[in-house]
């Protein structure tokens, strides 16, 4: 019995390849919705508090580069290395308005007050944010952070946790995860170039 002529035609083919595009399309639209075609999915709003009270958000941030860490300040080594790091780039920027948003991923014991009191050890420019459980978990998300709480016996625990330095542009744009892996110049000189 013969196809009906329809079935085979390259009409019908084109018909079911633009079809297949636009689902393709429509689906890539549904997931991301608001972003730039090409922009990394990384980064989005924010509001967290500061320990003398203020609220920072990315708006805040606008106007230069930064920088944004996320950890915890019960963290035996990773996270204080990391700070160290970053305040030996700091250092080799003196005066210029680069600020680094070190946001913990344990709001439950880390209040602004003890982020604030936390960073007060490295460089002036590192800014110390909590929030709620609410808040912390939104800007997670917008950083594709994990974090995780791993209970110990004694009942305490301690967060795993990935450990990003988050560059970001003046425009509150995602550029890289930066590189702490080099000299201290080699990164200021980096991120020297974005300012
Ligand atoms: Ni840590």
């Amino acid at each position: 019995m013969p196809k009906p002529a329809f079935a085979s035609s390259p009409t019908r083919i084109l018909v079911l390849l633009a079809s297949a595009v636009l689902v393709a399309a429509a689906g890539f639209a549904f997931y991301y919705p608001a972003r730039r075609a090409g922009a990394p999915l990384i980064g989005g709003p924010f509001a967290l508090q500061t320990a003398d009270g203020k609220t920072v958000t990315d708006k805040d941030m606008l106007g230069h580069p930064y920088l944004v860490y996320f950890g915890y300040t019960h963290c035996p080594d990773v996270c204080p290395t990391a700070l160290a790091q970053i305040s030996d780039v700091l250092g080799k920027l003196p005066g210029k308005p680069v600020k680094t948003l070190f946001i913990t991923v344990d709001p439950e014991r880390d209040t602004p007050a003890i982020m604030g009191d936390y960073v007060s050890s490295f460089d002036s420019r590192i800014v110390g944010l909590s929030g709620t459980l609410r808040e912390i978990d939104n800007v997670e998300k917008a950083f594709r952070v994990y974090a995780r709480k791993a209970e110990s016996k004694n009942g305490d625990y301690a967060m795993d946790h990935s450990s990003v330095v988050y560059l970001m542009d003046r425009n509150g744009e995602f550029v890289e995860a930066f590189n702490l892996e080099r000299s201290a110049a080699e990164s200021a000189k980096e991120l020297e170039s974005y300012l």
